[in-house]
Parts: C-alpha cells; sequence; structure tokens
C-alpha cells in the first residue's frame, strides 16, 4: 500500500530499494551523528539485512519516503507496536541533505501517523531523539507530538552525556 502526500509517497521499503545512496546517507557522519548507525560502517549488504529483517516482523512498519518522481529520499518506521498498550515508535531519517528544511519530515511524520491510528489500530505513539537533534524535535512538534519527558544524561555523544527528550501524540493532538 501506498500513502500519498501533497509530496510525498510513502510505501513499505523493500531490500530492492537499497541503492549505494542509501547506504551513503548512513556512513556521512553528518546524517548518522545522532542515529545508532554511527557506530557502525555500512555496506549494500549489511543495509539489505537490515530491511529484510524488519519486513520479517509483524509488528514494524518500514516505508521508504519518496518524492513523487520515484527519487527515494529516506525511510520512516512505525514500530515496535506494543500489542498490549497498542503503543508504537515513530522514527525518521531524511537521507538526502539537499532535502532538508523543506518540511519533508513533517510531512512524512503526519503522514505516517494518521496511517499508524487509522489503519494500523495503535492508540498512542512515541518518538525521542538525542537533545541537541533540534530538527527532529521541531518536525514532531509541529505535527502535534508533545513533550512528555526527558531521560537525563541519557545516552552518550561524542564522549559526553546527553539528554534524551520524549515525545508522545495521541489522535486527537493531530
Ligand atoms: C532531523 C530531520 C528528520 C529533519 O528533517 P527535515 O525534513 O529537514 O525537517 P523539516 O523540514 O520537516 O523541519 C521541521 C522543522 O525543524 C527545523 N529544522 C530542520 N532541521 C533543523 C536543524 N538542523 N536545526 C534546527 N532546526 C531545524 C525546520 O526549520 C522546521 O522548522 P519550523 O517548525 O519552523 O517549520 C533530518 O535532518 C534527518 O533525517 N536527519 C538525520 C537523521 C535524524 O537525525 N533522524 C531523526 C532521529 S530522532
Amino acid at each position: 500500500m501506498t500513502i500519498k502526500t501533497a509530496r510525498l509517497l510513502l510505501r513499505e521499503l523493500r531490500p530492492s530499494d537499497v541503492s549505494e545512496a542509501y547506504v551513503a546517507w548512513l556512513n556521512d557522519p553528518e546524517v548518522s551523528q545522532y542515529l545508532e548507525t554511527r557506530h557502525s560502517i555500512q555496506n549494500m549488504d549489511t543495509v539489505r539485512t537490515f530491511v529484510e529483517m524488519v519486513l520479517a516482523r509483524e509488528n514494524e512498519h518500514l516505508f521508504g519516503i519518496f518524492l513523487h518522481d520515484g527519487r527515494h529520499i529516506g525511510n520512516i518506521k512505525v514500530g515496535p507496536v506494543r500489542a498490549y498498550h497498542n503503543l508504537a515508535d515513530v522514527s525518521l531519517l531524511i537521507g538526502a541533505r539537499d532535502c532538508w528544511g523543506k518540511g519533508y519530515a513533517a510531512e512524512a511524520i503526519e503522514a505516517a501517523s494518521r496511517h499508524a491510528f487509522a489503519t494500523l489500530g495503535v492508540r498512542k505513539l512515541c518518538a525521542s531523539m538525542y537533545a541537541p537533534n533540534e530538527g527532529s524535535r521541531r518536525a514532531f512538534l509541529k505535527t502535534g507530538y508533545r513533550e512528555e519527558g526527558r531521560r537525563r544524561d541519557h545516552y552518550v555523544l561524542d564522549g559526553t552525556p546527553c539528554d534524551l527528550v520524549e515525545l508522545g501524540l495521541l489522535p486527537e493532538d493531530l
């Protein structure tokens, strides 16, 4: 299934979508500075294996973010969906740096969040980011997510402890 927005198409990511450009996003220190992938060098095989692994999990929904002309610019994931609580995490990456600052993250977050509530029947969505990741925080807040907490000195960033910001979204916030 494909989710269409004004400027984007979101559809299930396939192993065949893994390209040299996608691998290069993950190996770009600026793109990965706040991602856990920064700890290892990625290649076509590691990324394909990641996509296959996520596809095999019934409670995770990994979408590629594409421009209407078919260019793959990033990914957004809903999940894992925690069955009893009916909660899910949302995480994303706009890997193509020339696409930053154009509102694509906020557009993808809104579309994936609506899909999670309407089609997947999720009750609440959660997102978290390293405190200095202002772009990510603002993209989620713009969509209606609210700040619910801050884990102090939770992760280590370049050798220094760093807060983790926790956001949440209920259907009425959208
Ligand atoms: C963070 C990221 C998702 C933002 O994507 P984007 O498409 O550039 O975001 P948007 O254009 O929708 O911007 C949303 C808001 O954040 C602001 N913003 C974007 N990048 C910013 C930055 N680096 N610093 C400060 N503000 C920023 C935008 O100006 C916009 O502000 P507005 O509320 O005034 O409109 C993207 O840079 C990215 O994927 N980075 C690498 C991976 C990553 O960090 N993912 C998130 C992990 S939690």
